[in-house]
């Protein structure tokens, strides 16, 4: 296919963010608080989900579109029976030059120790491994199911030691609970090799209690960090990159700021999400979704498929982080980020 599939804001789509799941076995605070995703939780089904083979399908046809990056998402990804398989079927992926695609996770990586070596193996290229603080009470008081540092750690050590690294660390800082720990976590990282993120807390969904007040500006991450290890900006290696990216002065290594609330990215937003159960959303912060499963199991062909993508993806003109001031929360319906993985 010729030419670059722009939408109505000209911006290109280069990355596919699949949710496989909306399960996670932690309940952090801000994403899926134990009031609202309690025992009687209701989440989707399987026959619900997005079959493994229609995933391939979705994935193969973005990249033929355009799509250079693939990463998977949930809730946590790595509940998907069978994850590794479906790692398998999308590392053989090729762009319409013949290229492999960067195929990368997120995950809170719990069950990283035991499956990184054979997601590695199936061809997983990278791992990005949320942990919000290093001090146990702390962190076990935002994933709310006793979960230790300790493993998080070993997580972030066996994904490196297998090859799935550099590591990068997401940390959302949410004021008055663990911006306290920006320092350490900054020390403990600094000189591995892995990249520690700080992520501004956003506004997704209506259930994590959003406030502005409890947002902590990235500049104010920075110039923290700043005075005890001098920083300096790095461009950005992608235009539509989530992160800005500081480099300790003294050698190292870097760090990187993701600030969707004081200084939205959507200007450069390459970013298509698809739901567990095949909805796909163009913005995190999209309302409703645009239903490829009921398209697939109708019998669309691929020719007709890749055609329903372009024209929506031609329609799209989501900004909602440079929007969001006048979009006070409340006022609007927007889905879970448990839901579309972030
Ligand atoms: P890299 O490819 O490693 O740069 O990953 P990423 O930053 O695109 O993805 P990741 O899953 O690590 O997300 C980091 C943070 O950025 C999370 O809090 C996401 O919710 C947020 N994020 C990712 N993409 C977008 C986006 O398009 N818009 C907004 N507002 N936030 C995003
Ligand atoms: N604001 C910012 N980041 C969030 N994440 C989950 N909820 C929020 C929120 N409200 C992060 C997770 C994970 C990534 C996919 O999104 O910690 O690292
Ligand atoms: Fe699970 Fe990640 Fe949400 Fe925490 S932020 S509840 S680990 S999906
Ligand atoms: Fe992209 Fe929407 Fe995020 Fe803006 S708010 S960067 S358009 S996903």
């Amino acid at each position: 296919l010729a030419g670059e599939i722009l939408d109505a804001r000209s911006r290109p789509l280069h990355d596919l963010r699949i949710s496989v799941t909306d399960r996670c076995n932690f309940r952090c605070v801000y994403c899926m608080p134990k009031e609202i995703f309690g025992r009687d939780f209701q989440f989707r089904e399987r026959s619900e989900l997005l079959s493994f083979e229609e995933i391939e399908r979705l994935a193969r046809i973005s990249v033929s579109l355009g799509v250079t990056k693939l990463r998977l998402t949930g809730g946590e990804p790595l509940l998907r029976r069978g994850i590794v398989d479906l790692v398998a079927m999308l590392s053989n992926l090729r762009t319409p030059e013949g290229k492999r695609i960067d195929l990368a996770m997120t995950t809170n990586g719990s069950a990283l120790p035991v499956l990184a070596p054979a997601l590695k193996e199936a061809g997983l290229n990278r791992v990005t491994i949320s942990l919000d603080s290093l001090d146990d009470e702390k962190f076990k008081a935002i994933n709310d199911v006793n979960f230790p540092v300790s493993k998080v750690l070993e997580a972030i050590q066996v994904a490196r030691e297998v090859g799935l690294g550099p590591v990068k660390i997401n940390t959302v800082i949410k004021r008055g609970v663990n911006d306290s720990e920006i320092l350490s976590l900054a020390e403990h990282f600094r000189g591995t090799g892995n990249i520690l993120r700080f992520i501004e807390f956003m506004d997704v969904g209506t259930t994590n209690g959003w406030k502005l007040d409890e947002v902590l500006p990235s500049a104010e991450v920075v110039s923290m960090i700043n005075e005890r290890w001098a920083l300096e900006p790095v461009t950005k290696t992608e235009p539509g990159e989530t992160a800005n990216r500081w480099r300790y002065k003294d050698g190292a290594g870097e760090i990187g700021v993701i600030s969707s609330v004081t200084n939205a990215f959507c200007g450069n937003c390459s970013r298509a999400r698809v739901s567990a159960e095949g909805q796909l959303y163009t913005c995190l912060f999209a309302g409703s979704g645009y239903d490829l499963r009921q398209l697939m199991r109708d019998g669309i062909s691929d020719e007709d498929l890749a055609k329903a993508l372009t024209g929506h993806w031609r329609k799209r003109d989501d900004n909602y982080s440079e929007l969001r001031a006048a979009l006070t929360p409340g006022n609007r319906k927007r889905i879970e980020m448990s839901y579309i993985g972030g």
